[in-house]
């Protein structure tokens, strides 16, 4: 399959859960890939044969000096950046109600799960613009629709990226860039494993379909918002929640 050839995408988040999986599911259909994330070693240890078609970046993008000069970079080795896809984030504190979170906390998981998703997106669309094509996926969470009690921080910094996606997916609706976002509900990751069990319980026991999704399920719809295919859909913000939210 060759859906991707000749497209160079950058995915934050890559050396685990959905980011590696997204990631492998561009790289078989034929992308070129930048990928980022704190966990270098684990980055290099997945796709270290692909290095022709790969570039691994370690890098907290929570820094925004580091998400521009890792750009230039990606630009003077692949010309250009078609696809952008950020999944980094963490959960934070979790199992607590909001007069116990943590104010520190609380602005550490804004500043991955938004801000760092503010910073790629900056630095990518000049890019986007000159070619006059571009998809931007910012994986959200059906928190950030719903609201999880004993998840302030992240519910709200989710939040905060939908109605990013919203606001560019009309800024850029004439330039040919889509900007959607993915609101999944429980997908077993090491984010989810670290979770508390109580929180957990609390939101699987919500998806109708009575499952967890799949890193597969995760990685086909991700696939198709960032493909040419997805042409019409932009500011939305998708589900993949086992029928938990059906607006
Ligand atoms: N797993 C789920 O059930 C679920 C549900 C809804 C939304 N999400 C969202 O999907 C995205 C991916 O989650 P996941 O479950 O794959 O998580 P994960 O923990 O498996 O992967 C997250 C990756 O982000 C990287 N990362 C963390 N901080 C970073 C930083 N400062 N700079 C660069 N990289 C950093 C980590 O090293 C890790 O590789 C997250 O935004 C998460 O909120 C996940």
């Amino acid at each position: 399959m060759d859906n991707f050839k000749g497209q160079v995408a950058m995915i934050t988040g890559a050396a685990s859960g959905l980011g590696l999986s997204i990631a492998r599911k561009l790289l078989n259909e034929g992308a070129q890939l930048a990928l980022l994330d704190l966990n270098e070693n684990a980055l290099l240890s997945s796709f270290d044969e692909f290095s022709d078609q790969v570039m691994c970046v370690g890098i907290d993008i929570t820094s925004q000096q580091l998400v521009e000069e890792t750009v230039s970079k990606i630009l003077a080795r692949f010309g250009k950046i078609d696809i952008l896809v950020n999944c980094a984030g963490i959960t934070g504190q979790t199992n607590l109600k909001s007069h116990e979170v943590s104010t520190e906390n609380l602005h550490k998981v804004f500043e991955l799960n938004f801000m760092s998703s503010f910073y790629t997106s900056k630095a990518v669309i000049p890019n986007m613009l000159a070619n006059n094509y571009g998809r931007i996926l910012h994986i959200a969470s059906i928190a950030g629709k719903e609201g999880n009690a004993g998840m302030l921080a992240y519910s709200a910094s989710k939040a905060a990226v939908i109605g990013m996606a919203k606001v560019q997916g009309k800024e850029y609706a004439e330039n040919g860039i889509t900007v959607n976002a993915l609101a999944p509900a429980v997908i077993q990751t090491p984010l989810v494993d670290v979770m508390p069990e109580a929180q957990v319980k609390y939101m699987t026991d919500k998806i109708p379909m009575k499952r967890c999704g799949t890193l597969e399920e995760a990685a086909n719809l991700a696939a198709y918002i960032v493909s040419p295919l997805n042409s019409f859909t932009t500011g939305f913000t998708f589900d993949l929640s086992g029928g938990r939210a059906t607006y």
